[in-house]
């Protein structure tokens, strides 16, 4: 049997992570592909609760080791719980964030040592990377307004416009340097998007 794909969206608050996820379970239903959609942080129930712990407003200042090291505590879990045994199975992973938030939102936007990341994410991920990161790009005031509009914003969307343009910056370092990454314009109207998605889709499909 072979393996299911793995396939990583990456961008920032607003890029349009979500909508491309649903767009893209309703590709993979139309080809009859098995898939299971899921999120980081997060992903499992276990991994569900750290990634609330995460998000929470505290008062206490949660040091920058502290929030690596939660995050690839839920990412152990998730791995091994969720995303290895259903490449094994030969069904698809869809995950709407996954390692390359760490080097942008750990690493570049709090300045943390990237090389303590590639340890962790060595260590952890156990050759469970990507086959396909797809990148939403979108200019950061397009990106806050979209989100604007939602009700409840939790501790990252209230960051600088600053630190989202670090943000973005550094997606698309990553991008430039590794292969799986492809860029999508998310500042397209939706339906331009889905196109540019679908033909990352149609490419990673027929690759063996
Ligand atoms: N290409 C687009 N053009 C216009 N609006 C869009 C586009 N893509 C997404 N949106 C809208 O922008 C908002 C944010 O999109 P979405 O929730 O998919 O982003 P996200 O990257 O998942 O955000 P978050 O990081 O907060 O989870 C939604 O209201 C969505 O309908
Ligand atoms: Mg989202």
């Amino acid at each position: 049997m072979s393996k299911g794909r793995f396939i990583t969206l990456e961008g920032g608050e607003g890029s349009g992570k979500s909508t491309a996820l649903s767009f893209i379970e309703t590709w993979l239903t139309s080809h009859k592909i098995d898939y299971i959609a899921t999120r980081e942080p997060g992903g499992t129930e276990l991994a569900e609760e750290i990634r609330a712990l995460f998000l929470q407003e505290r008062e206490e200042k949660v040091h920058e080791l502290t929030e690596l090291l939660l995050v690839f505590a839920a990412r152990t879990q998730h791995i091994n719980e969720k995303i290895k045994p259903a490449i094994e199975q030969g069904v698809w992973v869809l995950s709407d964030r996954f390692v390359d938030s760490s080097y942008v939102y750990q690493g570049a936007a709090r300045s943390g040592d990237i090389k303590k990341i590639d340890i962790l994410a060595d260590w952890v991920l156990e050759g469970y990377l990507p086959d396909l990161t797809i990148l939403l790009d979108v200019p950061v005031e397009i990106g806050l307004k979209r989100v604007e509009q939602r009700a409840k914003n939790d501790r990252l969307d209230r960051e600088s416009v600053r630190f989202h343009e670090t943000v973005r910056n550094a997606f698309l370092e990553r991008a430039s340097q590794h292969d799986h990454y492809k860029i999508v314009d998310a500042s397209q109207p939706i339906l331009g998007v889905n196109h540019d998605i679908e033909m990352c889709l149609q490419y990673l499909n027929n690759k063996h």
